[in-house]
């Protein structure tokens, strides 16, 4: 499988909690390499373009209220087939129904305070990282 680039944030309920550190060795345990990483405060602005996809959704602005609400990590992950593995590690979006020892079972709240996110598909990737990272900032 190809060596490929996804892009990930740990959202507000793991800074709250100061779990960074836990997800990310749940990250590295996996084989992922974390080859970019910032702690950030979103603006509003940069979260609705983010989920822009999301924004008929009945729970857009719960969304956008929730990743504003303190600061976020956004990560570059690296590794073979890095946006499938990636999705595995985190585990399903509802933490209830979430595979034992994925990152969203042992620490994520809800469906919406939810620990992490991470692409789904090549294409969301390469948007998703360029929304947060040039270039030069990812050193693989
Ligand atoms: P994420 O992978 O970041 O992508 C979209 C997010 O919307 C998702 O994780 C959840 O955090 C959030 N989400 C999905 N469904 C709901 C819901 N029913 N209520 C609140 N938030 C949701």
């Amino acid at each position: 499988m190809a060596i490929e680039r996804t892009f990930s944030i740990i959202k507000p309920d793991a800074t709250a909690r100061n779990i960074t550190g836990a997800v990310n060795a749940l990250i590295e345990q996996a084989g992922l390499r974390i080859v970019a990483q910032k702690r950030i405060q979103m603006t509003r602005g940069q979260a609705e373009t983010f989920y822009a996809v999301h924004s008929a959704r009945p729970f857009f602005g719960e969304l956008v209220d929730f990743m504003v609400s303190g600061p976020v990590v956004v990560q570059v992950l690296e590794g073979e087939g890095a946006i499938a593995k990636y999705r595995d590690v985190m585990g399903a979006t509802d933490p209830s129904k979430a595979a034992e020892g994925t990152i969203r079972k042992v620490h994520a709240k809800s469906i919406g305070e939810n620990t992490v996110h991470g692409s789904d598909a090549a294409e969301t990737a390469a948007i998703e990282i360029a929304q947060f990272f040039s270039g030069n900032e990812i050193v693989g």
